[in-house]
């Protein structure tokens, strides 16, 4: 099997290389309105921005800032298939304007958008992101009652395109192929993720180191990867019109999916092409990692005297449900670039 990833330099703001309907997930991260690094860019996308902020508006600064992000959300609307998942994640800003401290609250907003767009909001994930020592201690300091609460979690928003949940025709192999253990399914399906840092990070043999990852504000790769899995099946598209690093496409590439990415800043395609080298190691220690701890999970559950009703086809492993046993992965065996992007081969996980 192959897969095609595409990355367009480019405004996500008019995502004309993309036709109606060719994408069946959104798994994306913007620039967080009101957080400063982003305030350059927003200004350049929309001048009433850095106006309002030399204004001391802070009011109307989020307001413009969202309404450019509005513009990438209406695409979105378009390219993404009826019943199609876009995954949001973003965290609120709080910041002094004017001498006056406030949160700006970037998911609530973000989710008025998307619901008055025709997407029905799902539940979403919360997931913890420690910020630095130095920005723990806000306000008064010890004293009542001017200390504000650090905001230390992002959410993953999640909305539907339309109402209606996509279609399968019965048993199809590239679903039944993706599926998910269920021990995965009541970890990745809980609404707070306290383990996002450190279940792929140490696979990943992966080229961006903290300072771009600060710089880039990448998120880490479990998210994307985890969402992929989720919400989409083997061979379906994946889009993120706010690519950065390329985070998402490492993901798609490793579960299997196809990808778009669309991005303003030149530079990070070249990141990327550093990236993309560790992907066949990636895939191959992503798929046998999971194999690894199900079997942990299996050996834990017999242990305590459970059984497990139902073998797996494809390996070596017993699994809970009947669902589980088409299960298997695949491992990128090679990637080769084209000018618009990114061929990766796609093999069945090789068991040693
Ligand atoms: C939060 S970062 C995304 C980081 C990415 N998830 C990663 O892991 O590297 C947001 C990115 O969106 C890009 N961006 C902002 N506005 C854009 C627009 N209108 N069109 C395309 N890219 C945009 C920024 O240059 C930045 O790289």
């Amino acid at each position: 099997m192959e897969t095609t990833h595409r990355v367009y330099v480019g405004d996500a703001r008019d995502l004309s290389a993309v036709a109606d309907d060719a994408v069946e997930l959104v798994v994306t991260s913007p620039p967080y309105p009101m957080i400063e690094m982003w305030d350059d860019l927003f200004t350049d996308l929309d001048p009433a921005v850095g106006d309002a902020l030399a204004a001391g508006d802070g009011r109307a600064a989020f307001a413009a800032m969202h309404a450019q992000l509005d513009r990438v959300w209406d695409e979105l609307e378009r390219v993404l298939v009826d019943g199609g998942i876009a995954c949001i994640n973003v965290g609120d800003a709080t910041r002094s304007v004017d001498g006056s401290f406030r949160v700006y609250p970037n998911h609530a907003r973000i989710l008025e958008a998307f619901e008055s767009r025709g997407f029905d909001p799902l539940p979403d994930v919360l997931w913890r992101k420690p910020a630095n020592s130095a920005a723990k201690f806000m306000g008064s300091g010890t004293l009542p009652p001017n200390a504000y609460v650090t905001l230390e979690h992002e959410y993953v928003l999640v909305f539907r395109n339309g109402v209606d949940s996509r279609e399968f025709e019965p048993r199809a192999d590239r679903r039944y192929e993706a599926a998910f253990f269920w021990e995965e399914r009541n970890r990745w399906f809980s609404d707070v993720w306290t383990d996002v840092r450190g279940e792929l990070q140490d696979l990943s043999g992966d080229a961006v180191d903290d300072d771009l990852r600060d710089r880039s504000a990448a998120y880490p790769l479990e998210i994307p990867y985890r969402l992929c899995c989720m919400y989409s099946a083997y061979g379906d598209t994946v889009l993120d019109p706010f690519w950065g690093t390329g985070t998402t496409s490492l993901a798609a590439m490793c579960a299997g999916r196809h990808s778009i990415g669309y991005e303003l800043e030149p530079a990070f395609r070249e990141v990327f092409d550093d990236r993309v080298a560790s992907v066949p190691d990636l895939s191959r220690s992503i798929g046998r990692a999971r194999l690894d701890r199900h079997r942990e999970f299996v050996a834990d559950r017999r242990a305590d005297g459970k059984d497990l009703s139902y073998e797996a086809d494809h390996y070596d492993t017993d699994v809970v449900t009947k669902m589980e046993r088409g299960i298997r992965f695949r491992e990128v065996s090679s990637v080769v670039p084209f000018e618009e992007g990114y061929w990766a081969e796609h093999e069945p996980l090789s068991i040693e």
